[in-house]
């Protein structure tokens, strides 16, 4: 089935929103339905979105699968409990980090983060709730790239021939699949959100595993997160799509206090982006890239190495899993 493209430019947010509210409304019927909130732009439309059409009928969660930045879960939770929607959170780190134990695979971390979520953690709270529909923020270019097979995005099944009820027992309903980011931003910003989350960064499903190259284990995430806090200070005033930090598998060698030390390496990335389709490497000054150097090899343990990437995608993608 092809999905009709809404474009930013001809998009009616109030209109939208009245439509898909309506549409909710008429599938999930007097039933429950449930929703997982990241605190990015598309689930935060979708939470706010549902919980128009739905009210107490909609139960949000945040899973909290290890692979998040630092405080996000406590911080998304806070301010939805601001906009007066309750969000459960529940901490599910060690199933997500067994089940990525010992994989080094792109596609297979991708896989074992997908799985993890929709089968085992999402299905359990489905079959415990009763619900019957999941309401996800899949966006057009989730599917175009997942269809395209260059990357399978979290959150798309039934353009791969996988049946939700059939596989995980739930339907799913994705009210932002005709959008791109920058239409979701507008619908966004028309439901009330903050300026925070309809202009948020993006952040992929997998989170910090898509930016750890090789095992994702608790310090190897730990250390992604203690350099992904440094990079988006030092960048936070860069008017880029997005920008990341990546841990790298390699190890090269460098020097400390006069000795060898064989240590890590981070690569950093922002992007100029429209639509995250192309993009090209944010054109940054030098002293912004010095800066995040000297604060990563003097502040994260271990790291010997900062690079910046200049290439543009195609041929690389955003993120590096
Ligand atoms: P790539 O790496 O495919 O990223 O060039 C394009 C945009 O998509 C985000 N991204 C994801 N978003 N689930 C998501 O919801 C995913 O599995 C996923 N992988 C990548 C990425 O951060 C960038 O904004």
């Amino acid at each position: 089935m092809s999905i009709e493209e809404i474009t930013a430019s001809e998009l009616n947010p109030e209109q939208f929103i009245a439509e898909q509210v309506a549409a909710i409304c008429d599938t999930v019927g007097e039933g429950l339905a449930i929703n997982a909130l990241s605190g990015g732009v598309d689930s935060s439309a979708v939470t706010m979105l549902s919980h128009k059409a739905l009210g107490d009928r909609l139960k949000t969660y945040f899973i909290d699968n290890g692979l998040m930045r630092q405080d996000e879960p406590q911080q998304t939770v806070a301010l939805f409990a601001e906009l007066g929607v309750h969000v459960e959170l529940l901490d599910a780190q060690d199933e997500f980090l067994d089940a990525l134990a010992g994989i080094t695979d792109p596609e297979e971390k991708r896989e074992a983060v997908t799985q993890t979520f929709y089968k085992n953690v999402f299905g359990r709270l489905v079959r415990e709730s009763g619900a019957k529909h999941l309401l996800q923020g899949t966006i057009l270019t989730d599917v175009d790239e997942t269809v395209a097979g260059i990357k399978r995005q979290h959150n798309v099944f039934e353009q791969l021939g996988i049946d939700p009820q059939e596989a995980f027992g739930y339907q799913i309903i994705e009210p932002l699949i005709q959008l791109r980011k920058d239409g979701v931003r507008k619908v966004a910003e028309a439901l009330g959100l903050p300026e925070s989350v309809y202009s948020k960064m993006p952040f992929p499903g997998p989170a910090l595993a898509a930016r750890v190259i090789g095992e994702v284990t608790r310090e190897r995430l730990a250390l992604v997160r203690q350099v992904t806090v440094i990079a988006e200070a030092e960048l936070a005033d860069i008017d880029a799509f997005q920008y990341m930090a990546i841990l790298h598998e390699d190890r090269v060698t460098g020097m400390r206090e006069g000795q060898r030390d064989f240590g890590l390496q981070i690569e950093i990335r922002c992007w100029d982006s429209v639509d995250a389709r192309t993009a090209t490497p944010t054109r940054l000054r030098w002293e912004v890239l010095e800066k995040l150097s000297s604060r990563i090899v003097s502040e994260v343990p271990g790291v010997v190495s900062v690079t910046y990437n200049i290439a543009t995608k195609p041929p690389s993608t955003m993120e590096v899993v």
